[in-house]
Order: structure tokens, then C-alpha cells, then sequence
């Protein structure tokens, strides 16, 4: 195999399981030293461990690869610093940073309580901020640098992930803006959002969640099913991201990526449709005319009043 990413060092964060560990040996067998991060807690983001970062760090090394492990929580500033550190000390280097790690506390966001709200923040948005910010310290004094960001298309709407849909939309919002403050240095900055069977996603709670809502013929993200969840293995998404990681996709940045189970997209970029226009200020009657005709034709409710259940 050819060795694309040969004297780099990349950091993924969550690496102990699910798709940062794929990623993480994706990485490494194209020569990059890795700093296999992982908390070792679990989904919920409860506990913690150091056999899940241990154990990637061992297969690499088996494999002929170099890498270190860090158990540090992405969601404090210190955490964000220190695994970035163990870069430097350990390779002398940051190249690459994949910001993977995350949890789920799903809730109807009408019994949301703040903590679990709070959580999700912590981990997923600050947590890209922590290590994206500590790497690019170094990257704009090196004027190199790769970021691959990991969001989800439940930003894109999915019930009950109110928290976890707006952290992961938070995380474009943060990669189109990163690309453009680090691109001048010769940084690029992508996100993708995966689909893989791994525990958050093929866990008992949530195969019983997708059956009742595909029984009830209500909307799922992206209306994928199950059985294509279990197909899709981690190993599926961790190309893409050795990809975005080349130098060849120096040109590549501030978009983001559908990955999974064979399948990858770019996302379109958002526009505004159906624009009107006047000078001054609209009247409500204006509106009442103008809205369905112009702007809000062809719009659909994705999730439509239904009769309270008897
Ligand atoms: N699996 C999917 O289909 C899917 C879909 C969309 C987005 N994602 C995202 O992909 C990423 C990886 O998810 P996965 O499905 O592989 O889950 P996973 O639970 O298998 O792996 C996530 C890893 O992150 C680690 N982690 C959690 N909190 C941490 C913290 N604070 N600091 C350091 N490590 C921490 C966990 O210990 C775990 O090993 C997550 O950000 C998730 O939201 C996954």
C-alpha cells in the first residue's frame, strides 16, 4: 500500500471504538503516527476507561504502525490541550487532527433537562473547539495543517436529538468558519457526517426506537433503514477522512461529506430560495398573499399534527 501520509502525526479523538478506531488504523496504515484518543466512558458519556485507547494502540503497533495512547476528555479546555500535546511530545508534530469523539443522551426536548443538554455541548461542540484550536496554534505557525470534523444528519432534523441535532449543526457552522480563518495558512477544514452500525447506533434502545417510528410511519434521518445500518461497518467511512487527511485534497475545505456503507456525497451549501423583495417594509397582508405564492410553496411539514393517541 502506498504510504500517502508517511512523517505525518494525526490525532483522532474517541479512537478506542466504533469509527475513530477505524479511522485511527485507516490513518496508520498509511504511515501516519497516530495519538489514539478515548475517554473509555460510556455511550452516555458516563465512566471512563483506558483499555478502549490502549487496545486500538496495540493493534496499530501490530501492525507495523506507531502510535500512543491519551485518555483525556475532549470536553475541557486542558483535555483539548493535552491531547494535542501528546502529539508534540511523543512525534514532535501535529499534522492531522480528527475530531470524532462523542456520546448521545437522546430526549423529547419537551423532558430535556439541562445536564443533558449541557453534555452534549460539552462533547461534542466545545470538544471540537478544544482540539481545533489547540492544533491550530501550531498549524498557522507551520502553515500546514488538516481538520476532520465529525457532525451527524441528525443536524439535519431527527426527533428526539434536539441537543445532539443542534451540537452536530453547530459543527458545520464551526468547520465553514475554521476553513476560512485557517485557510490562508494552508489549512483545510471538513466535516463529514457518518452513517455505521457502531453501539450508538445499533444499541437495544435505539433498534426498538427505529422499529416503532418505522411502524408508525413517522420520519427517520434520512429514512435509511436498519438493516442498512447494520451493513454499514465503520471501516466503510474511514477512507474518506485518510482522503481529506492528503495533501492532494489541499484544495478541499469547509464542506461537508455524506459517508456510509459505500455511499459518499458533498452536501449542497445552503441558499436562500424562492427570495422576494421590496423596498421597505413588508405588511402582513402582503404577506398572507405573497408567503404560499413565493416563498413557502412547495414547503412540507416533517412532522405533520396527529390526534393525541387514544
Ligand atoms: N455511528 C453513526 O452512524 C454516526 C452517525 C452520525 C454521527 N456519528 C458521530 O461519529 C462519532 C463517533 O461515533 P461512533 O458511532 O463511532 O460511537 P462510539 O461510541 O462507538 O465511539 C465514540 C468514542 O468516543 C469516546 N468518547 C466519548 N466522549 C469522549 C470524550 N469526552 N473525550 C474523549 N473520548 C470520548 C467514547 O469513549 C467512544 O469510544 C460521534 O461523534 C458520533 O456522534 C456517528
Amino acid at each position: 500500500m502506498a504510504k500517502r501520509l508517511e512523517g505525518k502525526v494525526a490525532v483522532v479523538t474517541g479512537a478506542g471504538r466504533g469509527i475513530g478506531r477505524a479511522e485511527a488504523l485507516a490513518l496508520a496504515a498509511e504511515g501516519a503516527k497516530v495519538v489514539v484518543n478515548d475517554l473509555g466512558g460510556g455511550a452516555d458519556g458516563t465512566g471512563g476507561g483506558t483499555s478502549p485507547a490502549d487496545e486500538v494502540v496495540q493493534e496499530i503497533k501490530k501492525l507495523g504502525g506507531e502510535a500512543v495512547a491519551n485518555y483525556d476528555s475532549v470536553a475541557t479546555p486542558e483535555g483539548g490541550e493535552n491531547i494535542i500535546k501528546t502529539a508534540i511530545d511523543n512525534f514532535g508534530r501535529i499534522d492531522i487532527v480528527v475530531n470524532n469523539a462523542g456520546i448521545l443522551r437522546d430526549r423529547m426536548v419537551f423532558n430535556m433537562s439541562e445536564e443533558e443538554w449541557d453534555i452534549i455541548m460539552k462533547v461534542h461542540l466545545y470538544g471540537h473547539f478544544h482540539c481545533t484550536k489547540a492544533a491550530c496554534v501550531h498549524f498557522r505557525q507551520q502553515r500546514s495543517g488538516r481538520i476532520i470534523n465529525t457532525s451527524s444528519i441528525a443536524g439535519l432534523g431527527n426527533m428526539g436529538q434536539a441537543n445532539y441535532s443542534a451540537a452536530k449543526e453547530g459543527i458545520i457552522g464551526f468547520t465553514r468558519t475554521v476553513a476560512r480563518d485557517m485557510g490562508k495558512y494552508g489549512v483545510t477544514c471538513n466535516a463529514i457526517r457518518p452513517n455505521a452500525g457502531t453501539r450508538l447506533t445499533l444499541s437495544p434502545e435505539l433498534k426498538a426506537a427505529w422499529e416503532k417510528a418505522k411502524a408508525q410511519g413517522l420520519p427517520t434521518v434520512g429514512g435509511e433503514a436498519l438493516e442498512m445500518l447494520e451493513k454499514a461497518t465503520p471501516e466503510m467511512i474511514a477512507p474518506v477522512v485518510v482522503y481529506l487527511a492528503t495533501d492532494e485534497a489541499s484544495d478541499i475545505n469547509g464542506y461537508d461529506f455524506f459517508v456510509g456503507g459505500g455511499e459518499i456525497g458533498v452536501f449542497s451549501q445552503p441558499e436562500v430560495k424562492g427570495r422576494i423583495k421590496k423596498e421597505g417594509v413588508w405588511t402582513v397582508d402582503e404577506l398572507m398573499d405573497m408567503m404560499p405564492k413565493k416563498v413557502t410553496v412547495g414547503l412540507v411539514n416533517p412532522a405533520p399534527p396527529q390526534p393525541p393517541k387514544a
